[in-house]
């Protein structure tokens, strides 16, 4: 009997009630996995993406499964548009507990092939919007002495693969940002940590997933040959935001069906 109150008690602290969540980039794929499963675990949930018309359609799309979320749609590559966020933030839920910096995007090109605005576009906005994001964040969460972030960093950097130069680089630059996170602010109690997936098929991936010769190239490395389905993502997000997480910080969590550990 004390047994079953303990698990239920145990289990509540996965619970995020009355936390404000907020998602960069995340009306599709893994950012919206996440905002799926941080919102059933009770916390009230911001989602992003650039258009008004993209987040109304992923908010409506969520409602018709009985999950409720808020919207902000607003460019966060651009400083302008960050601070703005933020500031829409404090105006309407007074603080934000939780960050997820899930934006990304993906340019594959050998460092040869890469343009000088290719590789400035995806250093901009992989990595320094993260930095000027988590900055505007942990700035709130320091007032609540709460905090904890998440950054959607990538299995590529620890692995590199030809064709691709520069994205690593900002996945690498990014797991460097949640480790400076994670010690400039444990003090005021925030973690920060990073959940680093390996392939799975999202938007992102369709191309290569769908090739026949290249995505059974890239799935014959995984052990458990195949890719990662999106809400294979989420379960970590949900346990590094949880009380159950409280001493876990400058840490990568690794999702990559045992990838990255295959020689
Ligand atoms: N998929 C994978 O296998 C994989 C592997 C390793 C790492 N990751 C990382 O995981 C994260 C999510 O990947 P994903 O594959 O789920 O991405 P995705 O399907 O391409 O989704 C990207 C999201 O970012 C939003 N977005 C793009 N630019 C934005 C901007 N400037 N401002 C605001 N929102 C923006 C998009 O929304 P709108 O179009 O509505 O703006 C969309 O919701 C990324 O950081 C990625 O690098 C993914």
């Amino acid at each position: 009997m004390s047994f079953i109150a303990n698990t239920h008690s145990y289990l509540n602290q996965f619970k995020l009630d009355n936390k404000i969540a907020f998602l960069t980039g995340s009306t599709r794929g893994l950012g919206l996995e996440i905002a799926k499963a941080l919102a059933q675990s009770g916390a009230t949930v911001i989602i992003n993406g650039r258009s008004r018309e993209s987040v109304q359609r992923c908010q409506q799309a969520l409602a018709s499964e009985n999950i409720q979320v808020h919207a902000i749609h607003a460019d966060m590559s651009d400083f302008a548009q960050i601070v703005k966020a933020f500031k829409q933030i404090r105006d309407s839920f007074g603080r934000c507990d939780i960050l997820v910096n899930n934006m990304g995007i993906r340019i594959r090109k050998s460092l040869a092939d890469s343009t000088i605005e290719d590789i400035q576009t995806l250093i901009h906005t992989n990595l320094t919007a993260a930095v000027y994001t988590s900055r505007q964040a942990a700035a709130m969460m320091v007032e609540n002495r709460f905090g904890r972030i998440i950054s959607l960093t990538s299995i590529a950097g620890e692995l590199a693969r030809y064709g691709d130069a520069v994205y690593p680089v900002t996945k690498m630059g990014l797991t460097g940002l949640m480790r400076a996170l994670a010690v400039e602010y444990a003090l005021h109690g925030i973690t920060s940590n990073a959940i680093a997936p390996g392939p799975f098929a999202t938007e992102t991936n369709r191309e290569l997933a769908q090739d026949p010769e290249k995505g059974a190239a890239f799935v014959a490395r995984v052990p458990m040959k195949r890719w990662g389905k999106p809400e294979e993502i989420a379960g970590a997000a949900v346990f590094l935001a949880s009380g159950l997480a409280s001493y876990i910080n400058g840490q990568v969590i690794t999702i990559d069906g045992g990838m990255s550990v295959n020689f």
